[in-house]
């Protein structure tokens, strides 16, 4: 697939000549709150370098950097049958892919729904229920059940510290997860009991990031990428720095300085200390109502769970001010997460010039009759809502390519809000062009492009699982010196 690069972000204002001083006014404030200029997008991105340095650092900071132990990208000759597995906020999904040794593979798959419960269940019941699924998928796939054990890439996206590339201790829950008796333990051991329960025929060869494993894939098909980035209920993103870069393992392996490892860099958590991103007082109560508050603050200005949610606050907030939906029962509206970012993506694509989806929307779902004026204020809070997430995203790839110095290079995108999300893509891209001075400011010639991704969770995690089995026969490390793990553990938060 040739991708054309980012269109122009668009500008749809739209008409506001009908729309009452007042709440003008208002769209002027929240046109302050929530724009980030160009002068404040670098100063974030410079930021962000130093904080991606610090938590490579032995002291470390709170972006948490995590050495994954994937030590080369593909060369495109991988070859053999490899299960990955993915454990989603709504699905998991389980695949048997076949790569082909020529930068080409094969895959069938399957998706199972996690019922909403488990996100605040218990330990057992999540790894049984993984398990289940795995065992089901194998069944109907090999009715013969002659299947030899198979090699598994388990993408686990959370950030979990890793000592070699099969395992992981949860650090903390992410995206609205919180199942008790996980943070602070290996997950491997956990789900390899409840396969072995089960007789499950499958070894846990690699434990991946989605942001590790859709780099790994996208450069699989595509060589030029050297980053992985997730824009969806959560964000974060991966990259390849060398061991001597990495301080905080100086000691521990007994690697050559120049070799590649892969970074999760868990960039969710910058600024948890609250120094430099533009956070409004919707952001602030978000972060102190969530489950982990203080926890991800990047990540709760731009991800796609959070994103509904800021634009309800300031509904709510104008309401109670008497600005909007006069005299409207709003209880609906007043229900925490009851918008989710693909309402601000139809607010966003109303084609109508009086909004009537908009209207429809809000009848139907909240019971709220709006004006055409409020709807307008609605869409353009959309904007500012949106384009305030990409822009912010995209500091994270500006700090990383000035930490290596890289001038050009593609990088892989995933997640439901690159994907679904209007002109996030190209918002985002803007911003970069902005933040790293590029002359040529026709998208087409844009050096750093970041573009849809290649299956991160199958291909990327069957890939993965692949180039770690090769490592393994090749007599290679995949992990750190066992003697020293117990102290590097003691040393990582
Ligand atoms: C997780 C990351 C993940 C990202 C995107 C974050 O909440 O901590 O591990 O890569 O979401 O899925």
């Amino acid at each position: 697939m040739v991708h054309l690069g980012p269109k122009k972000p668009p500008s749809r204002k739209g008409s506001m000549a009908d729309v009452p001083r007042d709440l003008l006014e208002q769209i002027a404030q929240l046109e302050m709150l929530f724009t980030v200029d160009t002068a404040k997008l670098k100063a974030v991105a410079e930021h962000f370098k130093k904080e991606l340095e610090k938590g490579l650092s032995k002291e470390g900071g709170s972006i948490p950097m995590i050495p994954t132990w994937v030590m080369s990208m593909p060369d495109g000759t991988e070859s053999g049958t490899y299960l990955a597995l993915d454990m989603g906020g709504t699905n998991l999904r389980v695949c048997e892919v076949t790569l082909l040794g020529n930068r080409d593979f094969d895959i069938i798959q399957s998706k199972y729904h996690m019922p909403p419960e488990m996100k605040t269940g218990t330990s057992e019941q999540l790894w049984d229920y993984i398990a289940e699924c795995l065992l089901q998928f194998l069944q109907s796939h090999h009715p013969d059940g002659n299947i030899s054990e198979m090699h598994l890439g388990f993408t686990f996206s959370y950030p979990c510290t890793q000592t070699a590339i099969n395992n992981g201790i949860l650090q903390r829950w992410t995206k609205g997860f919180d199942i008790d008796d996980v943070e602070g333990h290996d997950v491997q051991p956990m789900f390899e009991a409840a396969l072995q329960k089960k007789k499950v025929p499958v070894k846990v060869t690699a434990l991946i990031n989605d942001t590790t494993g859709t780099m790994v894939a996208s450069n699989y098909t595509d060589p030029e990428t050297q980053m992985g980035v997730i824009f969806g209920t959560g964000c974060n993103a991966a990259y390849f720095d060398v061991v001597k870069n990495i301080p905080k393992l100086e000691g521990l392996v007994d690697l050559d300085p120049e070799t590649p490892m892969a970074i999760n860099c868990e960039w969710g958590a910058f600024d948890n200390e609250h120094l430099i991103l533009p956070r409004t007082a919707y952001d602030v109560q978000i972060d102190n109502e969530s489950p982990r508050p203080n926890q991800q603050c990047f990540e709760k200005m731009i991800a796609g769970l959070y994103l509904g949610e800021l634009h309800r606050l300031v509904m709510v907030d104008m309401h109670t001010q008497g600005l909007i939906f006069e005299k409207q029962d709003v209880s609906k509206l007043k229900v925490p997460y009851s918008i989710d970012a693909s309402l601000l993506s139809q607010i966003e694509e109303d084609p109508f010039e009086n909004l009537s989806e908009v209207q429809d929307i809000f009848e139907s779902r909240f019971n709220i009759t709006t004006t055409e004026p409020e709807r307008k204020l609605l869409r353009r809070l959309a904007e500012l809502i949106g384009t305030r997430a990409a822009r912010l995203s995209a500091t994270g790839i500006a700090a990383i390519c000035m930490k290596k110095g890289i001038k050009a290079c593609h990088v892989g995108a995933d997640g439901s809000v690159f994907n679904k999300y209007p002109h996030f893509e190209e918002r985002g891209a803007q911003a970069l062009a902005e933040m790293l001075d590029w002359k040529d400011l026709r998208p087409s010639k844009y050096p750093v492009k970041v573009q849809p991704a290649e299956d991160g969770s199958g291909v990327g995690a069957a890939l993965i699982a692949a180039l770690t089995v090769k490592r393994v026969k090749e007599g290679k490390a995949v992990g750190m010196r066992p003697d020293v793990r117990e102290k590097y553990l003691a040393t990582v938060k």
